[in-house]
Order: structure tokens, then sequence, then C-alpha cells
């Protein structure tokens, strides 16, 4: 047990690696650029109007792009994009524009690339940013929708990929 101004960030990031999380894409496309990320730090807000938040590192610049857009998707992945995973935060060195495959992705509503075989996708148009301390939190309000197939999903836990 730890008193609160013990708390220090390598304490916190063990707490949190204990955290069992769904793993998705999140993607933009528009005037900025197009992009994806790796992320866990993803949730529902509420279902009328039907709303999630997705929560990005500001201290990377290409995050920019996400705000400046105005519209992301976010992808929830199945246990068999566990590549397509690594690919997009940046672990296996594939350049941004060759982390898309064009047979893999097509778009819903807003233009942000939706991943076809995703076990859920929310694509969405912003509607705030939240600068918070690192982090960039991004709310977005659902304009489209696709429900994936039954697959088995891909989680992260204790730094590394699990299966559910
Ligand atoms: C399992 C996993 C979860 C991640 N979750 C987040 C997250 O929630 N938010 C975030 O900003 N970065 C997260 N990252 C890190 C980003 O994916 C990574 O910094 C980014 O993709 C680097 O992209 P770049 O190489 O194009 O700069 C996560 C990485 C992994 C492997």
């Amino acid at each position: 047990m730890l008193n609160k101004n013990e708390i220090e960030p390598a304490f916190y990031r063990e707490a949190m690696a204990n955290f069992a999380g769904a793993v998705h894409l999140v993607t933009t496309e528009g005037p900025a650029g197009r992009r994806g990320v790796t992320v866990i730090a993803a949730c529902s807000v509420s279902d009328d109007p039907a709303t999630i938040l997705v929560c990005l590192n500001r201290e990377n610049q290409k995050n920019d792009m996400f705000r400046d857009n105005g519209v992301f998707a976010l992808n929830t992945l199945a246990a068999e994009h566990q590549g397509l995973s690594a690919d997009f935060a940046g672990l296996t060195g594939k350049p941004p524009e060759a982390r898309f495959v064009a047979d893999d992705w097509d778009t819903i509503s807003t233009g942000a690339p939706t991943l076809k075989t995703a076990l859920a996708v929310f694509d969405c148009e912003l509607t705030e940013a939240k600068d918070f301390a690192t982090h960039r939190v991004l709310f977005g309000r659902v304009t489209g929708l696709r429900v994936g197939d039954n697959l088995p999903a891909l989680l992260y836990h204790r730094r590394a990929y699990r299966v559910l």
C-alpha cells in the first residue's frame, strides 16, 4: 500500500500492467494525413448519444493528426491481428504508410480507415479533445458502426499479448 505522495510513475505503470485491456487500432484520415496507432486506453462513454473516448500520447506530434482531422475510427482487434498490433505500435520498423494494406481496409462514414475483419468498429466524429498531462483524450460521437465476427479477442496483460 502506498500513500498519495509516494505514487511514482514506475509504480503506477506496474499496477496498470495488471490491467488486462482490449487491443485496438485507432485510425484517422483527412487533410492532416493518414495515421493508425495501437491503443489499449479506449473505452465507452455513453450509448446515447453513442460516444467513446481514446487517450493518445501528445508528446508524439504525429498524434496531432487525430485532432486536426476531426475524425477517427476505433477498430477492436481479434487474436489474428497480433502482427497488425505490433506494426501499428511501431515495433516492427514498418514505415507508417506500409502499415495499411489496401485489401484489409475500407471506410464507413467519416473516411477514417476501418479494418474489415475487426471485432467491432466505431467510426467517430471528434466532439472534444482534452489535453491532460502527457496525453490527449479524444471524445468521439459514433456516426458509423460495424459488428464483426465472433472471433477470439486480443488482450494485453502483464506486458504480453493474450487471447480471450
Ligand atoms: C499493447 C499496446 C498498447 C498501447 N496503447 C497505447 C495507448 O493507449 N495510447 C498511446 O498513445 N499509445 C499506446 N501505445 C503506443 C503506440 O502504439 C505507439 O507509441 C505508436 O504507435 C508509435 O507510432 P509511430 O511509430 O508511428 O510513432 C500502445 C502500444 C502497445 C504495444
